[in-house]
């Protein structure tokens, strides 16, 4: 257990670490790369180890030099080295979604995919519905769970709906585009971050986006050689949101990625009321790099807010912060239209009412999100669980900085799944250093 208490206002600059989504993907487009790829500023932290380890499994090499990671891939089509065995995805759910999306399109090859106890209550019928339909065999515990077994096949294009608003399973059918024969086409109803189309236009992969349907056709090879992954946004915005309540605090983020599909979160706390300034990507750019700037952040009071719909996978990853904030704020703040925060590393809409509703917050679960009522005396503070997950445990150490009492974080270890160096850098900008 680890005590998190009002310690003063947060000031300095703060260097995020680097983006956990990027990294995934960069490493794993390296080892679909014939050429080496350098990857730069690869996070290095849990859930990105397990992401490494398996693709040195699957036959690629990963050298660090002084630039960054040198990862030498195996080409798309890959005769890969193994063709076949398990794979470890740890705690990863990014892993185990968009690694099929290539194993699918590898005749010969049987692989089964596994984790630990959170990976196996995340679904994966998900994938495995389109890649079958696609022409891979696909074979999971109840039809739903890990373990995944993915059987290689000759595939074919489709056009598919996303049933769920999810870059993962977009990104996994994206990936299996460029290895089945014709064009396959996704129509998603709300969308989700693009960091893979980002990585298919950088790497020359016949590939559109017209609306909300994304085509991409069979390619033979990527065309790639550096990678430069932007600081996380979902990281900073636990350093943000506790520079956004506790007063007296100024914070200014360097090099943090301002894709504007991760960076809903800021959006919302500036309707909030917070004091966010920089040049964050406008609303509906594509392109094929990921912008990078600086964030200047005060706290200020802040008033309640309702996020739905379009603006929920904009911050998925953040919005039980979006519930803090709110405990904070005055009025009643909602959260709805989110009910895949329920498969998430644990439930986040059950860890972040029972969190909140522990330290003393007014907080409901209303089914799809939640609504948080503030206002009055803030909450107390108290024991937050982490329930295991990395972004509840960073939640509760925000909140002990915020509530008069402080908070008791159990479990608070789980960060380490995404950012190792979460209590370093909030110490630091409390003139801990
Ligand atoms: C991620 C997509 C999101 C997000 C996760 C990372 C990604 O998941 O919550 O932390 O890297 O594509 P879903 O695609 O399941 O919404």
């Amino acid at each position: 257990m680890t005590r998190f208490e009002p310690s003063g206002p947060l000031r300095g600059e703060y260097l995020p670490p680097p983006d956990k989504s990027i990294s995934h993907r960069a490493a794993l487009f390296g080892a679909m790369a014939d050429e080496p790829v350098t990857v730069r500023n690869y996070l290095d932290s849990a859930d990105t180890r397990s992401t490494l380890s398996a693709l040195l499994t699957l036959g690629a090499a990963v050298e660090e030099d002084g630039d960054g990671l040198i990862v030498r891939g195996v080409g798309l089509h890959a005769a890969l080295e193994a063709t076949g065995g398990r794979l470890d995805v740890g705690n990863s759910g990014t892993l185990l979604r968009l690694l099929p999306g290539w194993l699918a399109g590898q005749p010969g090859g049987v692989w089964t995919l596994d984790g630990d106890a959170s990976i196996r209550r995340r679904p994966v019928d998900r994938v495995a519905e389109p890649l079958r339909l696609m022409g891979a065999g696909m074979e999971a515990r109840d039809d739903r769970f890990p373990p995944l077994t993915v059987t290689g096949g000759e595939l074919s294009g489709i056009d598919y709906e996303l049933p769920v608003a999810s870059a993962q399973v977009k990104s996994c059918v994206l990936i299996a585009g460029m290895l089945a024969a014709g064009a396959t086409t996704l129509v998603e109803a709300r969308q989700t971050r693009d960091h893979t189309e980002r990585m298919l236009r950088r790497a020359r992969v016949p590939f559109g986006r017209e609306g909300t349907t994304t085509t991409v056709s069979q390619v033979d090879e990527l065309e790639l050689d550096a990678l430069t992954v932007p600081g996380d946004p979902s990281s900073a915005a636990f350093i943000a949101a506790a520079a956004m309540l506790v007063p007296g605090s100024r914070v200014v983020i360097r090099g943090m990625g301002l894709n504007w599909t991760r960076t809903g979160f800021f959006r919302i706390a500036q309707r909030m009321g917070a004091v966010v300034v920089g040049d964050l990507e406008r609303p509906g750019t594509q392109a094929d790099h990921e912008p990078v700037g600086d964030l200047d952040l005060a706290s200020t009071p802040l008033e309640a807010t309702t996020v739905e719909g379009d603006e929920v996978p904009l911050a998925i990853d953040e919005l039980t912060l979006v519930g803090l904030l709110g405990a904070f704020a005055e009025g009643q703040t909602v959260v709805r239209g989110a009910g895949e925060l329920r498969v998430k590393e644990s439930d986040r809409i059950a860890g972040v009412v029972d969190g909140l509703t522990a330290i003393g917050a007014e907080a409901e679960d209303i089914g799809d999100g939640f609504a948080v009522r503030g206002g009055g005396e803030p909450p107390r503070g108290g024991v937050l669980d982490s329930r295991g997950d990395h972004r509840l445990a960073m939640l509760g150490a925000v909140a002990g900085l915020a509530c008069p009492e402080g908070v008791e974080v159990r479990g608070m270890e789980a960060a380490a799944v995404s950012y190792p160096g979460f209590e370093a850098d909030l110490g630091a900008l409390l003139g801990r250093g």
